[in-house]
Order: structure tokens, then sequence, then C-alpha cells
């Protein structure tokens, strides 16, 4: 796809940015000559990304922590002054038979899918008006369909897709587009990572997932990265509220 916004000097905040999507979305904004800072919880990891390119700076937060939000963008606007993109792409998810709900998980998962997005839009806002930036929320396709052992990470996700048609409304007086993507499943480090699985369920999982794909195989992250970009640019002046499901046909599945 091309690239039609060009990023030079902008700024674009990614959460989650050591591993996977996010990772690949701060590298590419990078590349297009974009500052970049980017989230995690270890320290380790986020160095790693940040050695590879000096224009991504990194800040050890966890998302799930109420104050991450304003720190975000108190960093980001530290180094650079401005801010004219937010990804929330962090997330929280991990299967739960109900004979075994937690209500830590639970409400882990809704601190990270719904509560740090929301606190993260707010406390950015002021500074993407000024640049009349945009946002892209990272959803899920499981969000499509019924989705027993996985309800709660698919609900909070749901609410996070709802949440950027709420947002489309209330900051397009602002000049702020918002739109989510959903993907299927992509290659990353989250079944091992995120949903906590060991690499043997992992890889039946893996090989399951993309029996299941119409278009043949799982995703890789530049299935989705050039629509994270296409989203969150300039050029994209007049698409707003919108949830792209990115899947292979995945969700489209009887
Ligand atoms: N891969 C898929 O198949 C898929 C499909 C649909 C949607 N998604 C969504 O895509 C997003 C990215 O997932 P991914 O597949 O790229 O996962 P990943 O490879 O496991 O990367 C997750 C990233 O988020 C960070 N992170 C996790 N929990 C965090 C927290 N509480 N606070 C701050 N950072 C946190 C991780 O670093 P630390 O662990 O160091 O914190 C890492 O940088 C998620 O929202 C996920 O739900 C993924």
């Amino acid at each position: 796809m091309t690239q039609t916004r060009d990023w030079q000097d902008k700024v674009a905040i990614v959460t989650g940015g050591s591993s996977g999507i996010g990772k690949a979305t701060a590298q590419e904004l990078a590349a297009h000559g974009a500052h970049v800072l980017i989230t995690g919880r270890n320290a380790d990891r986020l160095v790693q990304v940040t050695a590879t390119q000096p224009e991504i700076r990194s800040l050890q937060a966890d998302s799930a922590d109420a104050d991450s939000g304003k720190q975000i963008v108190e960093a980001a606007l530290g180094h650079w002054g401005r801010i004219d993109l937010v990804v929330n792409n962090s997330g929280a998810g991990q299967p739960q038979p109900m004979e075994g709900y937690d209500a830590g998980i639970i409400t882990k998962m809704a601190a990270v899918n719904i509560t740090a997005p929301s606190q993260l839009v707010a406390a950015a806002r002021a500074a993407l008006k000024d640049s009349k930036g945009a946002i892209v929320n990272i959803s899920t396709a499981v969000t499509r369909n019924a989705v027993p052992m996985l309800a709660h990470y698919a609900a909070t996700k749901a609410a996070l897709e709802h949440l950027t048609k709420s947002w489309a409304i209330e900051l397009a007086g602002d000049g702020i587009r918002v739109n989510a993507i959903a993907p299927g499943p992509v290659k990353s480090g989250a079944l091992t990572g995120m949903m906590g699985l060991p690499d043997e369920m992992a890889q039946q999982i893996e090989a399951q997932e993309a029996a299941q794909i119409p278009l043949g195989r799982r995703g890789v992250t530049t299935d989705i990265v050039p629509w994270i970009l296409r989203l969150g640019g300039a050029d994209n002046e007049w698409l707003t509220g919108q949830v792209l499901t990115i899947d292979g046909g995945w969700a489209l599945r009887t």
C-alpha cells in the first residue's frame, strides 16, 4: 500500500511497542521519519527496540496502571512537544473456563483494554487537537463471533470498538479521527506471552487457526501495519469511527 502521508518529524505513541504488531508499527513509523514513543512492562525488551532506531524512545509503563496515560503523554510532549498519532495497541487476554473465572484477571483485562486507552486518549486530546491528529485502537477479530474461553477478552475488545465510535463523534469537532483495526490471528508473541499458553499448545492453535482462514495462512505484522499508518495519517481526512477487520476472511466463516 502506498503511504501518502509524510511522517517526517511527526510524533506517534504506540503502547505495547516492544513486540509483535506494536513493534512493527513503531519501526515502520520511524522508518518514515516519525518520532515514536513505545511502552511496555519489560525494560530489556524496550531497549532491544530503541537500540535499533534512534527515532524510537521508550517509557516503561504498565497499561494496567491508572496513571500510565498521563505519564505517556507527558513523556512524548517532553521529548518532542507534539503528538500526531496514538496507537492503543497493548492488550490483555487469556483463556478462562467459566469454572475458573478470576475477578483479578477480568479486572486486569478491563484495565488494559478499556481503561488504559480511555485515559491515554483523554490525556492526549489537547495535543491531538493541536495537530489534527488521529487515534488507532487495536481490537481483535474474535469480537465478531462468540468465543467460549475468550469471552472477556472479546468483550473488553468489543468495548474498545464501541469506544472508537463514541470517541469519533466526541473528537470530530477537534479534527481528530478515531478508527480501529480488528486483526485475525497474526504471528506475534501473543499466544505464549499475553495468552500465557505453553509452546506446544500455541503451535497447535496456530495450526488450527491457519486451517480456518479462507486466505490460507495466519497473518504477519506486515498485513496489519500499513493499515495502521493509513488510518493514522493526515491523508485520512474523512474516515472516522470505523472498525476494519483484517483477518484473511477468518471472521466470515460460519
Ligand atoms: N497476534 C494476534 O493474533 C492478534 C490478533 C488480534 C488482536 N491482537 C491484538 O494486537 C495487540 C498486540 O498484540 P501482539 O499480537 O502484537 O502481542 P505481543 O507480540 O505479545 O506484543 C504485546 C506488546 O504489548 C506489551 N504489553 C502487554 N501488556 C502490557 C501492559 N499491561 N502494559 C504495557 N504494555 C503491555 C508487551 O510488552 P510487555 O510484555 O513487556 O509489557 C508487548 O510489547 C493486542 O492488543 C492484541 O490483543 C493480536
